[in-house]
């Protein structure tokens, strides 16, 4: 009969004859004594001879870990995996560190606080006790405080417990079972309980997708996104100041022209250029006639069409540079007077092939 005991509790009508009662009882040993008040009683924790709590101390250690974790998180990934100099400082330099020092102590202080409170000390994923199935908790409840023995290792003397209760004074003996375990859960709920989950899964996907089929997808604020503003990367970028151009980045397509004077050494050097780089495609004439075999397979710009003759020397400079479809980039290959001196020769090779009147001496 005694296994199913959780204990006896006998009711006072004060603090002070809960107090008084307390040694008298304790002092048989017949299991172990708890209380429960409607508030906090002083002094009931010494008399009962209850420890302090170790949650401070849980707390300090806890804290403490959480100093030394953000400490070697940040030396190790600022001075160890990814050394990053900034502002010419030590990237191992541990005041840059305090701040998220004090963070994380205050993060695992304040987690170990809540959670060691909650699940440890108080117990939580039980949300029920036997002594809150008694009567006598109803009482506590208003304005009685319980004394309580309870069973230690399963086993209680009930009769002994209920008298020496009525010595200390109880108004009310109690004894308090444990309630008749819950029944489980059967298989067929487990089921059900599944099947609705899929259902609702189901369903929440099927109305995704028709909403996302249906309705045409607006951004949630597009008041901030539609806005007259200069971009990054855009034309919204400071502009170079007038007349100025980048390093390296002389501007060639514009009416600059071609820098190097028309000199027989520069249209030697042309000369030279071309025949190396640009006749076997172009010819040696510039007029589309390559020396390559028709297995090369695309048709190289006939230079002496028309449209090319009113292209600019920025133009001819461009395709050197760049390429066109079949035509590789080469420019980089050149010097930069090499590819106006090669300018030069195919315009010299054009006027050969375009005399007029005006260019005989
Ligand atoms: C590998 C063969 C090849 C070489 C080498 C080559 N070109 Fe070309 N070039 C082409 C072909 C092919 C085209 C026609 C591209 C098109 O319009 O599809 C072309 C087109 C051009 C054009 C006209 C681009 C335009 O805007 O339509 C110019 C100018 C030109 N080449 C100049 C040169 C010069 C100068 C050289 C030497 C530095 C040279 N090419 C070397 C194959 C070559």
């Amino acid at each position: 009969m005694t296994e199913n005991i959780f204990g006896v509790v006998g009711l006072f009508e004060d603090p002070a004859a809960l107090l008084k009662a307390v040694p008298l009882v304790q002092s048989k040993r017949l299991g172990k004594l708890e209380a429960y008040t409607p508030y906090p009683v002083h002094g009931l924790p010494g008399v009962l001879g209850l420890s302090r709590s170790p949650l401070g101390g849980m707390v300090l250690v806890m804290g403490a870990l959480g100093t030394l974790t953000a400490f070697l998180f940040q030396w190790w990934m600022n001075s160890v995996d990814y050394p990053l100099v900034v502002g010419g400082k030590d990237p191992s330099s541990w005041q840059a560190f305090v701040p998220i020092m004090f963070e994380v102590t205050v993060l695992f202080a304040a987690f170990t606080a809540g959670l060691g409170m909650l699940l440890l000390l108080n117990r939580l994923p039980d949300l029920w006790h036997p002594f809150l199935l008694s009567k006598s908790c109803a009482e506590v409840t208003r304005d009685k405080f319980a004394l309580s023995i309870e069973a230690e290792s399963g086993s209680l003397d009930v009769a002994a417990a209920q008298a020496i209760l009525r010595q200390a004074g109880a108004l009310s003996v109690e004894v308090v079972a444990f309630p008749a375990p819950a029944s489980k859960v059967s298989l067929n709920a487990l089921l059900a309980l599944s099947a609705a989950g899929a259902l609702t899964c189901a369903l929440a996907g099927a109305g995704m997708y028709g909403a996302v089929k249906l309705f045409p997808v607006l951004p949630p604020m597009s008041h901030m996104l539609v806005q007259p503003r200069l971009d990054a990367q855009q034309r919204g970028m400071r502009p170079p100041v007038a007349g100025t151009v980048a390093r390296g980045r002389m501007p060639y397509l514009g009416a600059l022209g071609n820098p190097l004077p028309r000199t027989k050494a520069v249209l030697e050097l042309g000369r030279k250029v071309f025949s190396n780089n640009c006749l076997i495609c172009h010819g040696p004439l510039a007029n589309g006639t390559p020396i390559l075999t028709a297995a090369y397979g695309a048709k190289p710009a006939n230079l002496q069409a028309k449209k090319f003759l009113s292209y600019t020397d920025g133009e001819i400079y461009h395709a050197i540079m760049h390429g066109k479809n079949a035509m590789p980039a080469l420019g980089l290959g050149f010097t930069e007077d090499e590819r106006w001196a090669v300018v030069h020769y195919v315009r010299a090779l054009q006027r050969a092939q375009h005399a007029q009147d005006t260019d005989l001496p």
